[in-house]
């Protein structure tokens, strides 16, 4: 094929990829392939502009590594992520919804005991306290599912992020009791700015948008036989939760820290008066 017109090299690009094997990619790349082709005729992108956006993929290729992940935050912030959650997580009336899992999930955090606290550092932070359980879609209880947690410090960074933090500091995971009860410990959540020192933050700059995500803890919760779920537990008082940068906020995952200054619920969930307490049920779907 030579000398092809604009409008017939899509169809023989399309074509060449006609024998791909595997009927998802052959699917999944044709696709792409058409909109990218038309993306390029809508804005008649230049070959300066073209160039200019393979050397930003470059730089955000780069700089990722095995702690920065600026690739996920890129897809993140141009709402990819959350588009992918809401067209792939069919997630049946009732359990809890799910949320992109984020740039800063790390594998093979350490395993808490019944109320013992991610906090791995000295520091006078009121404690928050969550309690509750796993359960699946008849309220059954899910014996041994496990809950993994991770968030930002007070300063707004992850432990992955600031070399002050010990490591695995605000992240670790918990398993359920027979009835499927749960108690973990951790600290109130801040809002935060995602990392605007790369790629990313030129593109925030250049769009003039603001870097915040509001508060949360990343929660992950696995257990055989129900889909896992990845999700995060929102700060109803937190002022970005409209706004927040990576488009990830669902309602149904706003949640109300409520201060409790009782010595002896405080006594019963293993800390001390006043604590921040939230009393959260994770419902998990069935399936593989
Ligand atoms: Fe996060």
């Amino acid at each position: 094929m030579r000398n092809m017109t604009e409008n017939e090299l899509t169809g023989v690009v399309i074509e060449r990829y006609s024998n791909t094997p595997d009927p998802r990619l052959r699917a999944v790349l044709q696709s792409l392939i058409r909109h990218m082709h038309a993306f390029v005729r809508e804005v008649k992108l230049t070959e300066d502009e073209w160039m200019a956006g393979i050397h930003f993929l470059t730089r955000t290729g780069q700089i990722s590594d095995d702690k920065r992940q600026e690739m996920i935050l890129l897809s993140d912030n141009l709402g990819i992520s959350a588009l992918v959650n809401m067209v792939s997580a069919g997630v049946p009336e009732g359990a809890t919804e799910t949320t992109v899992i984020g740039p800063f999930y790390v594998p093979g955090s350490p395993e808490q005991q019944w109320g013992e606290s991610v906090l791995r550092r000295e520091g006078d932070e009121v404690p928050l306290v969550v309690h509750g359980r796993v359960i699946g879609p008849d309220g059954e209880a899910i014996p041994d599912a496990a809950i993994e947690i991770w968030q930002t410090d007070s300063n707004g960074m992850y432990d992955i992020q600031d070399s002050t933090q010990p490591a695995d500091n605000l992240r670790g995971w918990y398993r359920t009791r027979p009835d499927g009860s749960f108690l973990l410990k951790t600290i109130r959540p801040t809002s935060y700015p995602i990392p605007v020192d790369g790629p990313v933050g030129e593109l925030l700059r250049a769009t003039e948008r603001h870097p915040y995500r509001p508060a949360h803890v990343h929660a992950m919760v696995s257990a055989p036989g129900y889909q896992k779920l990845t999700t995060h537990l929102f700060d109803e008082e937190d002022p970005y939760l409209d706004s927040d940068v990576v488009f990830a906020v669902k309602s149904s995952l706003i949640r109300a820290f409520k201060l409790n200054e009782s010595h002896e619920d405080a006594q019963h969930w293993q800390t001390e008066a006043p604590f921040w307490e939230l009393e959260n049920d994770f419902v998990l779907a069935r399936g593989a």
